[in-house]
């Protein structure tokens, strides 16, 4: 990793990749080079390309990464270069940061890069500071603009989706015209996801150049992909969507997002190492901790949650191996003789604490219980929401997100707080901080289950603001807990949340014929160990498919594994053989994990932490006509691999150009192999 300047060009490299500023004719930062790595001699050649944080004025008529307007309604910026600083080291990175000045108004933009040794994502975000006596507007401020080097043809890759099937792969052509990636909901959403890939349309998934950038925002976002009559390619992306605006006070600063670019020359399969890589090292609040074998109780019981029960469900999860134990919603709310509290969606959300008809004695029992069966414990919270007929909002009704004369949206019988408020980030801090501390409690799963609305301009970001702040000072008052982020399963999963929550809830579909393309678009960009995965029940809740355990299982165990059946209906022999499962799954856990992680095709997946190589392969229906065998990748062609399970050696050339056979051709099919490298 190095930072190389000369006056007027900046030169950042990583690992495998370069990414070269210079300053253009009218001063402005422009993008030279995004690409394989350059010499700064090699990068001198190269002239001032599109702009670094395109802005609106002069005869620019494409995307505005930023908007202004000063007091005097004049909009747009002229740019004036200030300096630069380089800060930073060679284990957290060198931060380049270019300074920036509209020639005439006073208002500073600073555009921020950051590298790391060991990894090749490049971070970029922008601060705007006003240092005038005026108030700015600023219309919209993206965290950067992200340019793609000219070729013949674009191709657009991102996902899309709904609730309980998020995280859909679209790979299309990239039109000339504005492509608008985005979520409008104030969480980073089930429809889209906030991240992007362009390729020349020649990329495979081992071979070819891929440009792609995520956003670590979990609120409203805007992703805007450009493909122009010049044949030119790009993005700019930011917080926020079209309309919201800021005002910019005298002496105030506004920083953006961080919005990470990684460009991969070994496709999108390089392309994935290369973001995994970076979350797990990067990214992640705690790298390295092991991710529990869970259970969780919402499926088998919804709302009907009570001691007796969930004791029940934690002597069954503990018999097959489970790790952590956790109740979801239900468990909370009501005053014994007065109201009922969560027994249902319509009522008790804001009050946290252990319904006394559901819990007399309050989690303790419970808790002790199941720690005496050797497994630590987990709860469900939902924060940021507010039923209607609950004590919090009977006692603070003000304190909901809503506007003088508009209608209070419900949504799933629920409003939400106004976590913009100091007071209110203050108040769930506190409920949580003395839930995990007067509580054992090793874990969290925080879940949002309805969008924003009736938002005023300035909420929409510093709600989201709150919300981190609150999670990040759970743990640091708590450095053991282990945060689960979700919203309605898959709706908040980004590198916002990524950077305080150990996993994310994939999706509220469960059905693992249908989780196999979920997971598959899950991890273009995000690592397995981030992957929260429950093998349920047969016939599944959500779709009525019935499928094998031990496919359920092997789906499963391609992430973050749980359970999530209702283990009072499995027969003796379904628990055994979940035993045997869950054991295999702890063995094989840190190279899914740890490992590098291969799609071989789209019904198997690699992990290699030499000398250990898992694969996992399924065919989910007779339909999916896929016979050939599975080729693997990236093993050593001169080695030796032994099959864990059947003592069998194979050589790695042959595993890679002949392949393993795949499983038999009968519905819901599915297999592990395990081999590790013996010479
Ligand atoms: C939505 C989540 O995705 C589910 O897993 C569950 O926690 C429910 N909320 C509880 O209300």
């Amino acid at each position: 990793m190095t930072i190389e300047t000369e006056p007027g060009l900046w030169l950042l490299t990583t690992p495998s990749s370069a990414y070269a500023v210079r300053l253009g004719p009218d001063g402005g930062p422009r993008c030279a080079h995004w690409g394989p790595p350059l010499t700064l001699d090699q990068a001198r050649a190269l002239p001032a390309g599109p702009e670094e944080l395109p802005v609106e004025g002069g005869d620019r008529f494409g995307v505005a990464g930023l908007q202004v307007r000063y007091g005097d309604a004049v909009r747009g910026v002229e740019w004036r270069h200030l300096g630069h600083d380089i800060e930073g080291d060679d284990v957290d990175g060198g931060h380049l940061t270019i300074r920036m000045a509209d020639r005439h108004y006073p208002l500073e933009i600073d555009l921020h890069y950051l590298v790391r040794p060991d990894s090749d994502a490049v971070d970029r975000w922008t601060t705007l500071r006003n240092i005038g006596d005026g108030p700015i507007t600023v219309l919209r401020c993206d965290s950067a603009a992200w340019a793609v080097p000219r070729r013949e043809d674009y191709r657009l890759t991102h996902v899309t989706g709904e609730w309980g099937a998020e995280f859909q792969v679209r790979r299309t052509a990239l039109p000339v015209a504005e492509t608008v990636l985005t979520s409008r909901r104030g969480h980073s959403g089930h429809h889209a996801n906030p991240w992007v890939m362009l390729d020349a349309g020649d990329a495979t998934e081992d071979r070819g150049e891929v440009w792609s950038a995520a956003l670590a925002w979990s609120g409203s976002w805007r992703i805007t992909v450009e493909r122009d009559h010049d044949g030119r390619a790009g993005w700019s992306g930011g917080f926020g969507h079209e309309g919201v605006t800021w005002r910019l006070g005298p002496g105030e600063s506004l920083e953006t997002p961080v919005f990470t670019g990684v460009y991969s020359a070994e496709g999108f399969g390089g392309a994935g190492h290369r973001w995994h890589d970076h979350i797990r090292r990067h990214v992640l609040p705690a790298p390295g901790r092991v991710r529990p074998v869970v259970y969780n109780s919402w499926e088998a019981t919804g709302f009907d949650v009570s001691q007796a029960r969930q004791m029940e469900l934690a002597e069954l999860a503990a018999g097959i191996g489970v790790e952590l134990f956790v109740v979801d919603d239900g468990w909370f709310g009501g005053r014994t003789g007065v109201f009922a509290g969560r027994t249902g969606e319509t009522a008790g959300l804001g009050d946290w604490w252990p319904n006394p008809d559901r819990f007399p004695d309050g989690l303790t029992p419970l808790i002790d219980h199941v720690k005496r069966l050797g497994m630590r414990f987990g709860l469900w919270v939902e924060p940021e929401s507010v039923n209607p007929d609950s004590e919090l909002y009977r006692t603070r009704p003000e304190w909901v997100l809503r506007q003088p004369n508009r209608r209070a949206t419900e949504v799933r019988d629920q409003l939400l707080l106004d976590f913009s408020r100091d007071d209110v980030a203050g108040w769930a801090y506190a409920r949580l901080d003395e839930l995990v501390t007067h509580n054992d409690i090793a874990f969290l799963k925080w879940d949002m289950n309805r969008p924003i609305t009736e938002a005023g301009d300035e909420v929409w970001v510093a709600y989201i603001r709150n919300v981190y702040a609150v999670i990040d000072r759970l743990r640091a008052a708590h450095p053991h807990l282990t945060i689960e982020g979700c919203a309605s399963g898959g709706g908040r999963a980004d590198l916002g949340m990524l950077a305080r929550t150990e996993q994310i809830w994939t999706s509220d579909n469960t059905d693992a014929a249908q989780r196999i393309a979920i997971q598959h678009g899950y991890g273009q960009v995000y690592p397995a160990c981030t992957m929260g995965a429950w093998v349920t029940d047969s016939p599944n809740a959500l779709t009525g498919r019935p499928t094998p355990l031990a496919f359920r299982f092997h789906v499963a165990m391609s992430g973050a594994l749980g359970i999530g059946g209702d283990l009072r209906r499995w027969d003796p022999a379904d628990l055994e053989q979940a035993k045997h499962f869950v054991e295999r799954y702890k063995r094989i856990r840190p190279v899914v994990h740890e490992g590098r992680m291969d799609r071989l095709g789209d019904w198997a997946v690699q992990y290699t932490l030499d000398p250990h190589v898992v694969v996992l392969s399924w065919r989910p229906t007779t339909l999916v006509r896929v016979t050939a065998p599975v080729r693997l990748k990236g093993l050593d062609p001169d080695g030796r691999y032994r099959d864990e399970d059947t003592g069998e050696t194979h050589h790695g050339a042959l595993l890679m150009s002949h392949g393993l056979p795949r499983p038999w051709p009968f519905d819901a099919t599915s297999e592990l192999k395990r081999l590790t490298r013996a010479g």
